[in-house]
């Protein structure tokens, strides 16, 4: 990469507004490799339902190691399809919800930073009414070091609880935690949002509570609907403060990302399974130096 592109490419994001930033993504993404992967809309599936061996079929399977992509990586469209039709598990079905959205996701570094790319052809609206009347999208991802118990099988949903705020009969105040969550300890979920309405990024994290700030590894975020196809860039410092887990060459992280798409909030979002993000490592998403 020259440094020319590397100029050229931090000065097209400055125009875009973004605010600092310290680094700058590869001069051409079309030259990293993209691994698809088909977010879903979940209904009301939290980690209570998920391990309930009445409700789910995976629930033993799930106890002797499988992870969520074993049994359902190929079929996520299929689950989204049964669900947002309110066939399965979606009390309240929205008319003209998408039921799943396909991504590309791209990941790279330059050593101190990780940069990744998401990007996907915006569905249709549903014309419902607006959850979030702010912003139209809104995409996150979480990663996990491996202290979260079940996000090695699960990627976010071991944050997903019956009775996190949105979900049937839940109070408006409870946010999404993890089992045993405390920063101190370690075992928490790194977060990184940005939304499009607020054209803002955040760095926060999930542990006993969803905390939307604290962060410091965050260096840019920004996204753009190009016609009808979006893509965010997110860069992200390997270390970074509290809440933000450290990177390292070499290493594989749990990961998994959602989308609200159509205006939603809480639970009415895309989801991906769990998958690995490696930093010059195997993985299901290889971030390679650049
Ligand atoms: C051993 C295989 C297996 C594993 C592992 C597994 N599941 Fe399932 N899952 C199933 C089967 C079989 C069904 C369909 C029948 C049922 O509902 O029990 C299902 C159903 C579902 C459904 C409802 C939609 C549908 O297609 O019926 C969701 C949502 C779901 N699983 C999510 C998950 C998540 C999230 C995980 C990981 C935390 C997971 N599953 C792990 C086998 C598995």
């Amino acid at each position: 990469m020259k440094r020319t592109m590397i100029a050229g490419a931090l000065g097209t994001i400055c125009a875009m507004g973004l605010g600092t930033v310290q680094a700058a993504p590869p001069a051409d993404w079309g030259k990293v490799a993209a691994t698809e992967i088909t977010l879903f809309y979940p209904g009301v599936s939290p980690m209570e339902w998920i391990t309930k061996g009445t409700e789910h079929g995976g629930a033993r399977a799930l106890k002797t190691g499988d992870t969520c992509a074993d049994c359902h990586s190929d079929e996520t469209a299929k689950m989204g399809q049964l669900i947002a039709s309110g066939q399965k598990i979606e009390p309240a079905p929205i008319a003209g919800k998408a039921p799943f959205i396909p991504v590309k996701v791209q990941a790279a570094h330059d050593g101190d930073t990780l940069y990744m790319r998401f990007s996907w052809k915006q569905p249709k609206a549903s014309g419902a009414a607006k959850m979030d009347d702010k912003n139209p999208m809104k995409l996150a991802f979480m990663l996990d070091v491996g202290k979260v118990e079940g996000a090695e099988q699960s990627g976010c949903w071991a944050s997903c609880h019956a009775d996190s705020r949105t979900m049937p009969g839940a109070a408006d105040s409870k946010k999404k935690y993890v089992k045993g969550g405390a920063l101190a300890g370690g075992v928490f979920y790194d977060l990184v949002q940005w939304r499009s309405g607020e054209k803002k990024g955040f760095d926060g994290h999930v542990a006993d509570t969803r905390v939307m700030e604290g962060g410091k590894a965050l260096v840019a975020a920004d996204g753009k609907l190009d016609g009808d196809t979006w893509s965010v860039v997110i860069a992200r410092k390997f270390t970074g403060g509290e809440g933000d887990v450290a990177l390292a060459a070499g290493k594989t992280y749990n990961f998994g990302f959602a989308i609200h798409d159509d205006h939603a909030a809480g639970r009415f979002h895309h989801v991906s399974l769990g998958y690995k993000l490696g930093i010059d490592a195997k993985a299901d998403i290889t971030a390679s130096k650049q």
